[in-house]
């Protein structure tokens, strides 16, 4: 059977949401496992937790997306706790989009921006980070540095759809507002540098 993914808001190149049948079953699932992210449990500003690669194989099966290769030992939840900040970034080395599903999203107060590599100028890379191929970060970013941007673009996700997402290009999420945790869950392809937003964009909606 060939899936049917439909675009509910196109904001290319930032994201595109969309949904496609069956695609809650995810979410249901990584929903037991929300003992983890009980309030009282999430102390860290944010989590980057890598689901044990059997359960991620399972959570690929279950999202019935196109056979594409992702990588299974890097289905991952972000826990990001009430108030927490993560600054802008691009992912890894050189992971240009990821298919994300937000998990819980329980208010309107966690924003996620886009920036220019202009914007960032002032802000050097950091070097440890990406030498390790973990993220193309912009180093002693703070969060009142926030104020002297303006961003390229601008969404607060909501539960109930997927997200295409450029990670390609400087971003951050901002739960400084929001008295809750955030949970969103992310997927990546197995050969990042090879496919590109509009490359999986086309994929899936052709
Ligand atoms: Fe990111």
């Amino acid at each position: 059977m060939i899936m049917k993914y439909t675009i509910l808001e196109d904001h290319s190149p930032y994201y595109v949401t969309f949904t496609y049948p069956g695609f809650e079953d995810v979410v249901d699932y990584c929903r037991n496992f929300k003992y983890y992210w009980a309030p009282e449990k999430v102390t860290a500003n944010f989590t980057h937790w890598a689901l044990p690669q059997g359960i991620g194989q399972l959570v690929l099966k279950k999202s019935r997306l196109p056979d594409l290769g992702y990588l299974e030992n890097r289905v991952s939840l972000f826990i990001t706790k009430p108030g927490g900040y993560y600054p802008p970034h691009k992912d890894a080395g050189d992971h240009r989009v990821s298919i994300n599903y937000p998990i819980q999203i329980l208010d309107q107060n966690c924003t996620t921006q886009w920036y220019s590599d202009e914007q960032l100028d002032a802000w050097p890379i950091n070097t440890e980070l990406a030498r390790a191929g973990m993220s193309r970060e912009s180093l002693d970013f703070q969060h009142l540095d926030k104020e002297k941007l303006i961003p390229s673009k601008n969404v607060c996700f909501q539960e109930g759809s997927c997200i295409l997402f450029n990670t390609d290009i400087f971003h951050d999420f901002d739960n400084s507002q929001s008295k809750h945790v955030r949970v969103m869950l992310t997927i990546r392809l197995q050969n990042p540098g090879e496919m590109y937003f509009d490359d999986l964009k086309e994929t899936l909606f052709k």
